[in-house]
C-alpha cells in the first residue's frame, strides 16, 4: 500500500503560510496585486482563471481580471500587456492559455515584463532557472517539488525518471530536480526502451498527456510516483497519466488523481504572487 501524496491538504498548507505573508506585506503598506487576462471565453479557461482569483481572495492577494472578447487583436492585447507592465500597483501578469489562433503565444509571453511573470514562462525566467540564478519558477513543477519536501521524499542522490519534455513541466521539473541533488533522465515519445529507463527511477515524475499510460511494468517497487495528467476517463471519471488502481500497490508513494499536483499549481501561482515585489527589487 503506498502513502497517498495529499495535494488538496499540502496546497491548502500553502495558502494558509502566504495568507500570513499576504496579511505582513499588506500591514506594511504593500497590497500584492495580480492582474489575470483571459481572452474568449474557452469554457475550461474561465474555470482555471476562476480558481485562481477565488484563491486570490483567500489570500488576500488583489486580482484584477481582464476579460477579452474572442476577436482581440494581437496588437490590442500586447498593449494591455505594457500598460500592466508599467503599472507600480501591479505585481504579477498571468495571461490564460490557450489563447485564440490568431495570437501568437509566444510574442505575448514575451512581452510580460520578467519581473512580472508569475508563470515563470518567459524565457528569461527559463534561463535564470537553468543557470541557477533568481526568477520566476514554473508553478507545476515547482509545486511538485513542493509536494516531495512536505512528503519527507529524499530527492539528493536519488534517481529521477520524467516522462515527457514540455517546456512548462518536462524541462523545468528537470532542472528543479537537478538543483536538488537528484540523478536526472527525461524521456519522451522517441525514448527506446521506455519501460527499463522509467523502472530505473526512485522518483518518476510522469506528465506524458496520454490517460492511464504508465501501469505497474513502468515502476519499480518502492518507488515513489507524481502523476501530472489530468483527464475525462471513458467512464467520466477523472483520471491521470498512470493507471493508479495497477501502480498504487507496488509504489512507496503517489499522488492521486485529482488532489494531488492539480492544487499545488494555484499554490505556487500564489506563492509567486507574494514573492513578486522581491523579484521586482533586483
Ligand atoms: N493554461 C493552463 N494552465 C495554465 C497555466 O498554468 N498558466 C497559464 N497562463 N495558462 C494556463
Amino acid at each position: 500500500m503506498a502513502k497517498l501524496i495529499d495535494g488538496k491538504l499540502i496546497s491548502k498548507q500553502i495558502k494558509d503560510e502566504l495568507k500570513v505573508e499576504a496579511a505582513k506585506l499588506k500591514e506594511a503598506g504593500r497590497e500584492v496585486t495580480l492582474a489575470v487576462i483571459q481572452v474568449g471565453n474557452d469554457p475550461a479557461s474561465t474555470v482555471y482563471v476562476g480558481n485562481k482569483k477565488k484563491a486570490c481572495d483567500y489570500i488576500g492577494i488583489r486580482s484584477l481580471a481582464y476579460e477579452l472578447p474572442e476577436s482581440t487583436t494581437q496588437e490590442e492585447l500586447l498593449k494591455l500587456v505594457e500598460e500592466l507592465n508599467d503599472r507600480d500597483d501591479v505585481d504579477g501578469i498571468l495571461v490564460q492559455l490557450p489563447l485564440p489562433s490568431h495570437i501568437d503565444e509566444d510574442t505575448v509571453i514575451r512581452t510580460i515584463s520578467p519581473k512580472k511573470d508569475v508563470d515563470g514562462f518567459h524565457p528569461q525566467s527559463v534561463g535564470a532557472l537553468s543557470i541557477g540564478q533568481k526568477g520566476f519558477v514554473s508553478c507545476t513543477p515547482a509545486g511538485i517539488i513542493e509536494l516531495l519536501k512536505r512528503s519527507d521524499v529524499d530527492i539528493e542522490g536519488k534517481e529521477c525518471v520524467i516522462i515527457g519534455r514540455s517546456n512548462i513541466v518536462g524541462k523545468p521539473m528537470a532542472l528543479l530536480m537537478l538543483r536538488e541533488n537528484a540523478t536526472v533522465t527525461i524521456c519522451h515519445s522517441r525514448t527506446k526502451n521506455l519501460k527499463e529507463v522509467a523502472k530505473r527511477a526512485d522518483i518518476l515524475i510522469v506528465a506524458i498527456g496520454k490517460p492511464e499510460f504508465v501501469t505497474s511494468e513502468y515502476v519499480k517497487e518502492g518507488a515513489v510516483v507524481i502523476d501530472v495528467g489530468i483527464h475525462r476517463c471513458d467512464n467520466g471519471k477523472l483520471c491521470g497519466d498512470v493507471l493508479f488502481s495497477d501502480v498504487e500497490p507496488i509504489a512507496s508513494a503517489i499522488t492521486p488523481v485529482p488532489g494531488g499536483v492539480g492544487p499545488m499549481t494555484i499554490a505556487m501561482l500564489m506563492h509567486n504572487c507574494i514573492d513578486a515585489p522581491n523579484i521586482r527589487q533586483d
